[in-house]
């Protein structure tokens, strides 16, 4: 009988062998996940194709979070390897709990000797306990231009949680768990990586429509959204370290997963808004700063960032006329006779500046304000309330048809500001495959 080091060493030497083989025959430059926005839920979702036979199963996808993770329930696959407590993958996970017993019957998500995770539910801000695992995925490769054929991954790492109620809790209609690709030894970027020789290097672009699908691509190759390669015109900021988890529950030494930036102004119409600069700061609790989020729907700021950016948006919006706020928003007008731009509505442009004053992220109508009814467009940033853990979130609808760049090589982010403006979107990749 096999032990649990010997099974990873044999799913470990099939899935090198299985690698090279692929190799000689076709080795992607790239991997795509098709990213799909829930218009009820407003999360963005995805789907992997995991488990043998191969089953589809729908991901929220969370920028910031630190691995993959899934729902135990119904689970049946003849490859599913549990990871065993010590060994190298559960030494990278951080994961700290090893489960010697598990009541029988051995089934996914229990077995003895078992390296297991906390999966993050960051909806209800809920972890949950789960067995880490390894089990094959099959997923569509891409040169930056279109999709690919598929490839096959035989161990990609992941968690699997047994239900309790509250784990699914809060993700769209049907989602089984969450897709994470954040700062971590065992994200999807990491894992991508190292399983086809790619650069830790990923690229996220949200579609604004719940009709066509936005990508998320691993690998570094170039970007084209019909027919323009949008990589030319990203711009760079490094990606600050946090070294506090943000999570509700976490451990003194867990350094955050989330992707930090340093926002340092904010200007309306080239107009500053006064900030209170030190809550642009990340402090030694991992408390302030700045991350990217695609789990919240809208950008959050802590209340004295919010009421000083309101004010001073509705100061350079004076001549428009305002309407009755709409939940979750609080400030709307009409954009009856507000006419239209190629970037959106014509309302003032919002600059958050970044690590260097020549560096600035340009926020067009586009991404700042909300359709939520017929002629009533809102602002589209929430009060983050008193004291947050984190002063900004920049949220899912400010990221929409921009292109992220997440280098973890050069620990920096590309942006490209709305692709409206050159004319394309992040629905304007070509799916059709090239086989
Ligand atoms: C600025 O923020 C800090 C917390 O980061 C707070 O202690 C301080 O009182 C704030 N200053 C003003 C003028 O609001
Ligand atoms: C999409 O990609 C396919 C395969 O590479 C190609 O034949 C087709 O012309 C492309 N379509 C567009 C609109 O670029």
């Amino acid at each position: 009988m096999a032990s649990s080091s010997n099974l990873l060493f044999l799913s470990f030497f099939l899935f090198l062998t299985i690698s090279q083989t692929q190799a000689k025959t076709f080795r992607p430059k790239a991997l795509l996940l098709p990213v799909t926005k829930d218009s009820s839920s407003l999360q963005y979702t995805t789907q992997i194709k995991q488990r043998t036979p191969l089953v589809p199963i729908k991901l929220t996808i969370d920028v910031g979070g630190n691995f993959m993770w899934v729902a135990c329930e119904g689970y049946v696959s003849s490859s599913y390897r549990p990871v065993p407590c010590g060994s190298k993958t559960c030494k990278i996970s951080r994961s700290g709990v090893c489960v010697t017993q598990c009541p029988p019957p051995h089934r996914p998500g229990c077995h003895n000797n078992a390296c297991s995770q906390l999966s993050y539910n960051p909806y209800t801000r809920i972890s949950t306990l789960g067995e880490m695992a390894a089990d094959a995925v099959s997923i569509q490769s891409t040169d930056g231009r279109s999709s690919g054929p598929m490839v096959f991954v035989p161990g990609l790492v992941f968690t699997c949680t047994s239900s309790t109620p509250s784990l699914l809790k809060g993700l769209s209609s049907g989602a089984k768990g969450i897709a994470g690709i954040g700062r971590s030894q065992i994200s999807l970027t990491s894992q991508f990586a190292s399983a086809f020789k790619f650069q830790r290097i990923f690229a996220v672009c949200l579609s604004s429509s719940s009709q066509s699908n936005g990508v998320i691509i691993f690998g570094n190759v170039p970007y084209e959204f019909q027919l323009k390669d949008v990589s030319n015109y990203l711009k760079y900021t490094p990606l600050i370290h946090n070294p506090r988890s943000t999570r509700r529950y976490y451990s003194k030494d867990d350094p955050s997963t989330d992707y930090f930036i340093r926002l340092t102004s904010i200007k309306i119409n080239g107009r500053a808004v006064p900030l209170n600069m030190s809550r642009l700061d990340i402090d030694k609790e991992g408390k302030g700063g700045t991350k990217i989020s695609t789990v919240d729907p809208y950008t959050l700021m802590e209340r004295s960032i919010f009421a000083a950016v309101l004010k001073v948006f509705m100061e350079e919006t004076k001549g428009m006329t305002r309407v009755p706020s709409v939940n979750p928003f609080n400030y709307c007008i009409s954009s009856k006779n507000l006419g239209s731009s190629r970037v959106g509505p014509p309302v003032p442009t919002i600059d958050l500046g970044l690590h260097d004053k020549s560096v600035t992220w340009r926020i067009f109508g586009a991404n700042s304000m909300v359709q939520v009814k017929d002629d009533v467009l809102c602002l589209g940033f929430i009060d983050g309330g008193l004291n947050p853990r984190t002063s900004v979130v920049i949220g899912g609808y400010q990221l929409e048809d921009n292109l992220l760049q997440f280098d973890l090589v050069k620990r920096r982010l590309g942006f490209t500001s709305s692709l409206l403006f050159m004319q394309t979107t992040c629905a304007n990749f070509n799916f059709t495959s090239s086989v």
